[in-house]
């Protein structure tokens, strides 16, 4: 019988919810059609209009290094790169296939460089790892829910043995676990179906995989889609964890509205994962790229409610990551220059949000997100005068003096912050901040 561990799962994700920002890469074959990662499902395109791109794929530009030097610059502390999607390639070097960058005209392990280079800029390493195989010929093909054949009745799956695909999905995260040093985050992806069509839990072997990989990785960070995808929670949330339970709740290009709690009303450890346009692979028609703006408010939305933002990358087919991409980054970086104090660390408030903005929190400091200014002075929602210690504009440690005049008189039980004469916020997109509360 499993016995979960309360305090040895708490250790383990401490860092990670630390950490708070990170990013996610989706890349491989499917950046050559350039029509996003799910291309051959989409289109139901049979595998041998498919392995032309493997003939093609040579990445000639790809530079890990300057991939993970705009990953830290933004701000992000991890990141994770799909070393198998559901097409089946790999960029790793398996013994198990040859369906692999190494036998590309590339010849490269991507996913040993894209260790290294992250590495060596100090951010923690996750690997994405796709259950779903549409290469292998026994992964399920006709009647499948995703497979690119699924309406294909020639494609039918006599003779498949799936759990011979088993073993080389589990041999494949076995080479993972063992092959390429520290692994901070396993990111698997996803469960789907019901009844006989099950592909969940049990049907992955997965207390077999998961246990293998914590023997393996000790320490390593899971998520949850061995049981679920981007819909559903997993055992963790149902407050009985599974031996294969997710370490983190994974919602897909979306927010969870009120953050996330378990069954049983206990902060639950999430992270929403979200494109910058509206594709995890390249797609080249796809401009439609959410502004640094609003992903950084999207980032204090997820930290003031206790969850990390795993913001997603798709390079192209020659290994750039999208200059679009990189303008992103670039601007949320500046920002996270001044004000990552405040993400880092940080969580909920304890606090309703307030109109102006939201609150993140770090032990008896509060960071006030301004993201509109107000009509003279800035009320500092939920807190008791007698409560603050200092206020301080965050970027520049600038004091900040509590107003009190015949305008703010008629609201005795508020707390206004005298932001000075100025109407316009100095920072445009977000300006923190930093309340200091007395001991109590
Ligand atoms: C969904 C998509 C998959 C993507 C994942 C990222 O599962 O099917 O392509 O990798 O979301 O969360």
């Amino acid at each position: 019988m499993y016995q979960f561990n309360r305090e040895e799962y708490e250790k383990r994700i401490e860092w990670y919810q630390e950490a708070r920002f990170g990013m996610f890469i989706h890349w491989g074959l499917y950046a050559i059609p350039a029509r996003g990662e799910w291309v051959r499902s989409t289109e139901q395109m049979p595998e041998e209009e498919y392995l032309p791109f493997f003939d093609e794929f040579n990445p000639v530009d790809y530079d890990p290094k300057a991939w993970a030097r705009a990953a830290k610059a933004a701000g992000m502390k991890y990141a994770v790169l799909t070393s198998k999607h559901h097409d089946g390639f790999c960029l790793f070097d398996s013994a198990l296939t040859d369906f692999k960058s190494t036998k590309t005209q590339c010849g490269r392990d991507l996913v040993r460089e894209f260790l290294d280079a992250f590495r060596a800029e100090g951010l923690k390493v996750g690997l994405y790892y796709s259950l779903l195989d549409w290469h292998h010929p026994d992964y399920p093909h006709y009647k499948d829910q995703n497979h690119p054949m699924r309406n294909h009745p020639e494609c039918g799956n006599e003779g498949r043995d799936f759990n011979r695909y088993l073993d080389y999905m589990h041999g494949q995260v076995r080479e993972l676990c063992e092959n390429y040093g520290k692994l901070d985050i396993l990111w698997f992806d996803f469960s789907y179906g019901e009844g006989e069509n099950c592909m969940r839990g049990e049907t992955w072997r997965a207390t077999e995989l998961v246990t293998m990989v914590r023997e393996l990785q000790p320490g390593i960070i899971i998520d949850n889609r061995l049981e679920v995808s981007g819909e559903g929670f997993g055992s963790l949330w149902e407050g009985d964890p599974k031996p294969y339970h997710g370490d983190f709740v994974s919602p897909e290009q979306i927010i969870p509205p009120g953050g996330l709690l378990d069954k049983n009303g206990r902060d639950l450890c999430w992270e929403a994962c979200v494109t910058m346009n509206n594709n995890w692979g390249y797609c080249a028609l796809d401009r439609f790229f959410k502004p640094a703006p609003m992903l950084i408010k999207k980032l204090v939305e997820c930290v003031s409610k206790g969850g990390n933002l795993l913001l997603n990358v798709g390079p192209d087919a020659k290994g750039n990551i999208p200059a679009e991409s990189l303008e992103i980054l670039s601007e949320i970086g500046a920002w996270m220059d001044k004000n990552s104090e405040s993400v880092y660390g940080c969580g909920k408030a304890g606090i309703p949000k307030p109109d102006m903005g939201r609150i993140t929190r770090k032990g008896n400091i509060l960071y006030y997100h301004l993201f509109e200014n107000t009509i003279g002075a800035m009320p500092l929602a939920g807190l008791r005068k007698e409560q603050v210690k200092a206020v301080r504009w965050l970027a520049t440690g600038a004091e900040i003096r509590l107003a009190g005049s015949w305008i703010t008189d008629n609201y005795p039980d508020v707390v206004f912050a005298d932001l000075g004469p100025d109407p316009v916020l100095s920072d445009p997109v977000d300006t923190v901040l930093k309340v200091e509360l007395r001991d109590e």
